[in-house]
């Protein structure tokens, strides 16, 4: 797999209105791993996703893939070339699975043939029946529309793939599930992932690195989940993880000579293997 890192310099983002999107960002995101951006809503986490695919073009700074100026890029051709996958699939609701997932290979110049067999691989790759194929979007559950969004970011083999608010519309156990499944395909595919969430234990659980973001982009604490976890940067961070949340603080007692974990009601969280 081919290393595609991505590097945000220094990226501005003030819409036509005056609204600052985006202050000032600067973040490396090392090939073959999964950064989460976790903000709240407003924060400018989409905005920040789509300069990578240039459907938003900073106001100053750049963004850079592969040492690269995404600005000497052909827009059209950049975003062929990377995966992106939307809150609610993002499917187009006339076309059946196959077809969505085909669409950027045929666009391309894959033959149509050539693109439904390589999107009936897909559907296996991402959990699902190869016979879902001939159904359109509405037919399927909202899991299921999330995993075809998957697969239609993977179909043209991109070697990044950007996610925004991916698993948002779903119920929390099919989230679950959809981020186990993520987490597979990545260790399958080590792709350079993005990932932008408003949910913080998502993206603990996704990703390898998290940027905890204020409003415009501000960068409120970057590393690894274990480092924000046991050391917050500062108040908005402990608030914002939970840092203090019940869940979040476990301690362990002996039952019957095994380790239970319990949380700070002292409810079972868990037991300790041997
Ligand atoms: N096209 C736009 N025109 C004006 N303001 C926008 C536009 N898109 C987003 N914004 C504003 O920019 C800020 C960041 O938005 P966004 O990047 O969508 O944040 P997030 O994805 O974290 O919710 C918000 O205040 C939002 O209202
Ligand atoms: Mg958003």
């Amino acid at each position: 797999m081919v290393g595609m890192p991505i590097e945000f310099r220094a990226v501005r983002k003030v819409y036509p209105d005056g609204t600052v999107a985006v202050d000032d960002f600067s973040h490396h995101v090392p090939s073959h791993k999964t950064v989460a951006l976790v903000g709240s809503s407003g924060s400018g986490k989409t905005t920040l996703l789509r300069m990578v695919n240039r459907m938003v073009d900073p106001s100053s700074g750049s963004v850079l893939i592969d040492d690269e100026d995404v600005r000497t890029l052909d827009p059209v051709v950049l975003r062929r070339s990377i995966g992106y996958v939307l809150q609610a699939g993002g499917l187009l609701p006339h076309r059946t699975v196959l077809d969505n997932i085909a669409t950027v290979p045929v666009l391309s110049g894959t033959p149509r043939r050539a693109a439904r067999t390589a999107a009936t691989e897909l559907l296996e790759r991402v959990g699902l029946d190869p016979s879902l194929g001939p159904r359109y979007p509405s037919q399927l559950s909202g899991g299921q529309q999330q995993r075809v969004g998957v697969a239609r970011a993977l179909a043209a083999d991109p070697n990044i793939l950007l996610m925004d608010e991916p698993f948002g519309a779903v119920d929390p156990i099919v989230r679950r599930e959809l981020q186990d499944e993520l987490l597979r395909l990545q260790a399958e595919l080590g792709k350079t992932i993005v990932l932008v969430t408003h949910d913080i234990d998502e993206a603990f659980r996704v990703g390898d690195e998290v940027v905890v973001l204020r409003e415009g982009g501000r960068v409120a604490q970057a590393g690894t989940p274990s480092q924000i976890l046991t050391h917050p940067a500062d108040d908005f961070v402990r608030d914002f993880v939970g840092a203090d949340r019940p869940e979040r603080l476990l301690t362990t007692v002996e039952v019957d000579g095994r380790r239970l974990v319990v949380d700070a009601n002292g409810r079972p969280a868990g037991v300790l293997s041997p």
